[in-house]
């Protein structure tokens, strides 16, 4: 069904997750009929544009974005919604001008009052537009009406900065009002790890530490850090990943099973997974925490490739991490004694997501012709991305006179079942704000929460400055000393072809 009527402001409406996601993901949800009749989106910068102008340029833009799915007509019909309004976001008198400008256009289009403000513009000025839509009371919602603002991460830069980004959002907004971007709550991959496991009951009664080993969720990537130097250098690889993804595939893959698909109750499961993860002490930091950094290196392509500390806007002899690896534990019921293995780097040999769950050995072999340390034990493998699917691996007989066991896959594509649906990973979220649908978005203490997991490794490695940087050669799996961290509890990270 089409979402609510309403209108949608853009902040940083020049920018490139307008351009390359939010524009795109607006046609994707007219072309599948899901935006309102009654809906409008305004675009905010600081550019001389004006409506025609903004919209000639978003269109050569969305025409490349969306490809070969590209339709004329939905376009047209889309883009005579898109409005484009000059702004200088820390300018108190044009919040006036948006208000009158907001009001013309909700009455021209029937939007009934509604506004999703989405900020793409950089978090340091998250407060301040707030506070200035505050003050001329666009972030009031009444009985008929209502107002959300989305924002994406970063939220803060450790836990404090994030208690205080909370604080800020909340001084002119209701917690319900505020919905938090992940953009892996967005991808299909990782909302259906929540189908796979409470939709069927195969797997659910396995679940646990009786009968899993241990988990790995790995994130790699192949790119380096590009143009986002600057961001980077402050960031590294924890911050930029762990709190936030990591942490989103954990909690979905930990997760006891909610008592409805709502935002509450999911939210209330969630948490009390993060409420589990023990933080690491200092001492358990050098022992259970890896950092590394790549070095010039050669891709599996033959591409060669220079190191990070010669990236542009990067520090020539930086200490910022490009990988991260963690071991954590829960104390749990259902988790006691299952370590989770996290990792996620830059510059790695392959480009990957996906969680691999290992079950435990067979108590005993009976078939003599196979050693039961020859045996690869059974392991459940949820590609999130590439190659979106899920893989079984167990063993069977191989075929012949003796005895012998050979490991076999079972293996699920999401394409060969459902084809290959073009979309951002933000038709979703988008949709789901219109309506009101805060499942997929992260609460404040969600966020909260994920600080103050990786709060003592940041604190640890900001004390020690690391010897070996960089530690790993780009188009390489990483720090040898990653490789240590599971090896030590004679285990293996699950390497792809
Ligand atoms: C972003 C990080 O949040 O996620 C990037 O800032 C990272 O550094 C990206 O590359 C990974 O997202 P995806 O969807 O490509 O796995």
């Amino acid at each position: 069904p089409e979402a609510a009527p309403n209108v949608m402001i853009i902040f940083g409406a020049g920018g490139d997750l307008t351009r390359r996601k939010l524009i795109p993901a607006l046609f994707h949800l007219a072309a599948a009929g899901l935006l309102p009749e009654s809906f409008a989106m305004l675009g905010l910068d600081r550019l001389e544009l004006d409506d025609e102008r903004f919209r000639d340029r978003i269109a050569e833009q969305v025409k490349e974005t969306v490809g070969a799915v590209f339709d004329h007509v939905v376009w047209q019909r889309l883009v005579s919604s898109i409005h484009y309004m000059q702004i200088d976001m820390r300018e108190g008198a044009d919040y006036e001008h948006l208000c009158e400008r907001l009001g013309r256009i909700d009455a021209e289009r029937g939007t009934d009052g509604n506004y999703l403000f989405y900020l793409a513009v950089p978090p340091s000025l998250f407060g301040e537009i707030t506070d200035r839509l505050g003050e001329v009371g666009l972030l009031h919602e009444t009985e008929d009406d209502w107002r959300r603002v989305i924002i994406e991460k970063p939220f803060g830069h450790d836990l404090e900065s994030a208690i205080a980004l909370n604080r800020e959002m909340h001084r002119n907004m209701d917690e319900e009002q505020i919905y938090r971007i992940d953009h892996y709550l967005g991808k299909e991959t990782v909302q259906n790890i929540m189908v796979f496991r409470f939709a069927n009951s195969f797997f659910e009664p396995l679940w646990n530490r009786n009968h899993i080993d241990h988990v790995q969720i790995t994130v790699a990537e192949s790119v380096g850090v590009e143009h986002r130097g600057a961001y980077y250098e402050e960031a590294g690889a924890l911050r930029d990943m762990l709190p936030n993804h990591l942490l989103v595939l954990l909690g979905f893959l930990a997760m006891d099973p909610p008592s409805s698909f709502e935002s509450e109750a999911v939210r209330i499961e969630i948490n009390k997974v993060l409420d589990a993860v023990k933080p690491l002490t200092p001492e358990e930091v050098l022992t259970h925490a890896v950092r590394g950094q790549y070095g010039a290196g050669t891709m599996p392509g033959g591409e060669k490739v220079p190191a990070y500390r010669a990236s542009p806007d990067v520090n020539p002899r930086s200490y910022t991490e490009t990988y991260a690896a963690l071991k954590l534990s829960m104390d749990s019921w259902r988790w006691a004694g299952v370590p989770f293995y996290l990792r996620t780097g830059k510059r790695l040999t392959a480009h990957y997501t996906e969680v691999a769950i290992q079950f435990k050995r067979a108590p005993t072999i009976m078939f003599k012709d196979t050693a039961v340390e020859e045996l690869t034990p059974d392991m459940l493998v949820l590609r999130i991305q590439p190659n979106e699917g899920i893989q079984m691996s167990f063993g069977a007989k191989v075929p012949g006179p003796t005895m012998q066991v050979g490991t076999v896959n079972m293996d699920f594509c999401y394409e060969d079942y459902f084809g290959n649906k073009p979309a951002t990973g933000y038709e979703t979220l988008i949709y789901d704000c219109m309506n009101g649908d805060a499942t997929l978005f992260k609460h404040a203490d969600t966020v909260e929460k994920g600080w103050e997991i990786v709060q003592s490794v940041m604190d640890v490695w900001a004390a020690i400055p690391p010897r070996d940087f960089p530690n790993y050669a780009a188009g390489s799996w990483g720090p040898a000393a990653a490789g240590e961290l599971t090896k030590r509890d004679g285990r293996l990270w699950r390497r792809i072809a």
